[in-house]
């Protein structure tokens, strides 16, 4: 009995040492399956709990032996975080093994504090190297590597809020672009981009080996957008476009993202229309959802009002001549600098329409009135110039083939049998445009360069990474 009593006594004190034990051990093991993995831009909602983080680390600064801060970031958000010796679980020695661009399995309590610049520190309790980085990571780049360095480390430049929070941008931008095209009623389609012909015509068209013929990447998809709207109306892509062109400028790539759309039964005024709409949806969204990434880059985007401004080419070569002094040959490209000057001029975007027909590719529209302009319009604006490039298409077969006659060089009519099908067989007034995405977040981010907007430049000189 009294054995009995006694065993009993200790099976119950075991039981509790076992609780005891387990409840002690619960904290120190609890698995990273018993907290909430959370992602940085998560914070708010953590406020004074205890979380598990995959993240980087985009900063560590140790010091002494008992303590180190840390800067993290894990692709959403970014957070500062305090690692001390005798609230860190029995592996701060690991603290040693951390440098710039280690990923980390983290166990951490968010705290307010008001210091921080998101308003949180996140103390750590537990941390684990998912993978350590190379001592090495700041002699690779820093901010005072040559721009060159940074364009072929572009790798590790894109890690880190400021570089994110570009592409994140460009990434938004694209869904409201296509929530605004979807609301217009246009579809989306997929042209080819390894193409048999020139689309625009001219030299700066990249070649390549097709079997046993040559082919060429496509410098546009509006012929085949012009084909497609004879099945879907409307329609648009988002598509890379490439050109060979030898310009140096903070403009120019050879490769970028075209958005281009295309409308039936539409003219010239319909056109400009849309566009403006367009843009201006573009940066009313930006306003509305992206404050933290403008504030970030210190921009205050002014939305434009409609109808933007509009010029023809000719009475703004009159103008650069007059107020500027600018001399443009009549026919010839306004280039970047009197570009510029005309879009501070007016202080606002504008509208630079109804090119010389000699100027423009066969497919632009003469003007009805005027058989020396064409019913095209190229979009202006501040920072990143030229926008978009758009117009009305031509219609008349006959028109259209004396114009590819007299294009340097001559396009040949077997290319473009089936372009001259569509408008053998129930053409329609259309127009349509292409805008470059790369210029367009260049724009809403006020960002002098189209290599800093682009996640791996290609351009005359770089072809990697
Ligand atoms: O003015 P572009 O050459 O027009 C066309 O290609 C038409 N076929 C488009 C159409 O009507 N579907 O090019 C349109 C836009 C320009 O306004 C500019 O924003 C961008 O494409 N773009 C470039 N962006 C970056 N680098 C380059 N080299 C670019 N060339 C044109």
């Amino acid at each position: 009995m009294v054995y009995d009593e006694r065993r009993e006594i200790i099976l119950l004190i075991c039981i509790q040492i076992y609780l005891i034990y387990h409840m002690m051990c619960r904290y120190r093991n609890m698995t990273a399956n018993d907290y909430d993995d959370i992602k940085l831009n998560q914070v708010d909602e953590f406020k004074d709990k205890i979380i598990k983080l995959y993240t980087w680390v985009l900063n560590i600064r140790k010091q002494g032996k008992n303590l180190a801060f840390l800067s993290l970031y894990d692709g959403t958000a970014e957070i500062q975080a305090i690692a001390k010796r005798n609230e860190l679980e029995d592996n701060f020695d690991l603290i040693e093994e951390i440098y710039r661009g280690a990923s980390l399995e983290i166990i951490g309590k968010i705290n307010e504090d008001i210091r921080a610049p998101n308003g949180y520190e996140l103390k750590i309790i537990t941390l684990k190297i998912i993978h350590p980085s190379a001592e090495t990571y700041d002699s690779e780049v820093n901010h005072e590597s040559s721009v060159d360095v940074k364009l072929s480390k572009r790798h590790i430049v894109l890690r880190g809020p400021k570089s994110s929070s570009v592409l994140r941008l460009a990434s938004h931008v694209l869904k409201y672009l296509r929530d605004f095209f979807y609301e217009r009623g246009l579809e989306e389609v997929f042209p080819p981009l390894i193409t048999e012909a020139q689309a625009e015509g001219g030299s700066e068209v990249f070649e390549l080996k097709y079997f046993d013929n040559t082919a060429y990447l496509t410098q546009s998809s509006q012929l085949y957008l012009e084909a497609a709207i004879y099945s879907l109306r409307d329609v648009f892509c988002i598509l890379p476009s490439y050109r060979a062109e030898k310009s140096r400028t903070k403009r120019h790539l050879t490769e970028y993202r075209h958005v281009e759309a295309e409308f039936s039964f539409a003219n010239f005024e319909y056109l400009k229309d849309f566009i403006e709409d367009m843009i201006i949806y573009i940066a009313d969204k930006v306003n509305e959802n992206d404050k933290d990434i403008l504030r970030l880059w210190n921009r205050e985007l002014k939305v434009p009002n409609k109808p933007f401004k509009r010029i023809s080419y000719s009475a703004a070569i009159d103008l650069l001549k007059s107020e500027f002094n600018i001399e443009v040959p009549f026919g010839e490209d306004i280039s970047d600098a009197p570009e510029r000057q005309l879009v501070e001029y007016f202080d606002e975007p504008i509208i630079l329409e109804h090119f010389p027909t000699f100027m423009k590719p066969f497919y632009h529209k003469i003007n009805d009135d005027n058989d020396k302009i064409t019913n095209s319009a190229d979009f202006i604006f501040p920072i990143c110039g030229e926008l978009v490039g758009s117009g009305e298409r031509e219609t008349d077969l006959n028109s259209m083939m004396e114009r590819m006659k007299k294009m340097d060089p001559p396009l040949n009519y077997d290319d473009y049998y089936w372009y001259m099908d569509l408008r053998k067989y129930g053409s329609v007034p259309h127009s349509g445009f292409g805008l470059g995405l790369e210029r367009l977040i260049q724009w809403l981010l006020g960002l002098d360069n189209v290599r800093d907007v682009t996640l791996f430049p290609r351009t005359v000189n770089r072809l990697s990474p």
